[in-house]
């Protein structure tokens, strides 16, 4: 598992803008993988499960709960967006989740994040928002949205 974190906090740390103060660091990824009833999956550039030691380009991260599945993160490496590797890491969520007994995805977002396409591409809704959630590290404050995702 360790060198699983590893792969995530490299893509963490080239995905996220720092202006946000969005991305994880070591003990948290590895606290909700430890405790916190957490998934993950990884992929490379061509949007398969990274083998031999190969770099991944993608991760998700995401929590389990009673029928339902949040995910908590989902970053890919700039050099290789506007691939499908999100969709395909989505993708490869829902059916995880469908098998852990999950009937709605859920995450949380801040307002403008341009991931909202993505969502709303594979079947995402907002179903509601919390103003001024979010603080970044210069101290703006950003409402969230939730959004779901029925499975049926
Ligand atoms: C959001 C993110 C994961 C998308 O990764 P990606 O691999 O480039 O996404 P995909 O190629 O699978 O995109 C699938 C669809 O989502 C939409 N989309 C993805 N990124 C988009 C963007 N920046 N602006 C507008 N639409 C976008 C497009 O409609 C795209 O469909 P298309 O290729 O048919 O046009 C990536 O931009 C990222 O890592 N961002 C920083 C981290 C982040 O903010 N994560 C979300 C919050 S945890």
């Amino acid at each position: 598992m360790t060198d699983d974190v590893d792969q995530i906090l490299a893509v963490m740390e080239v995905a996220f803008d720092p202006i946000y103060g969005e991305a994880w660091n070591r003990r948290q990824v590895e606290d909700a993988l430890k405790f916190g009833n957490c998934h993950y999956s990884l992929v490379n550039a061509q949007g398969r499960e990274p083998v031999d030691g190969e770099s991944a380009a993608g991760f998700f991260l995401s929590r389990t709960g009673y029928e339902e599945e949040e995910l908590l993160l989902i970053a890919v490496d700039p050099h290789y967006r506007s691939k499908g590797l999100a969709r395909s890491l989505l993708e490869t969520l829902r059916i995880g989740a469908r098998s852990r007994g999950a009937k709605r995805l859920l995450l949380e977002m801040r307002r403008g994040n341009p991931a909202e396409s993505l969502y709303r591409n594979v079947g995402f809704h907002a179903i509601g928002e919390r103003r001024e959630y979010y603080r970044t590290p210069g101290g703006q404050r950003l409402d969230a949205i939730t959004f779901a995702c029925d499975m049926g």
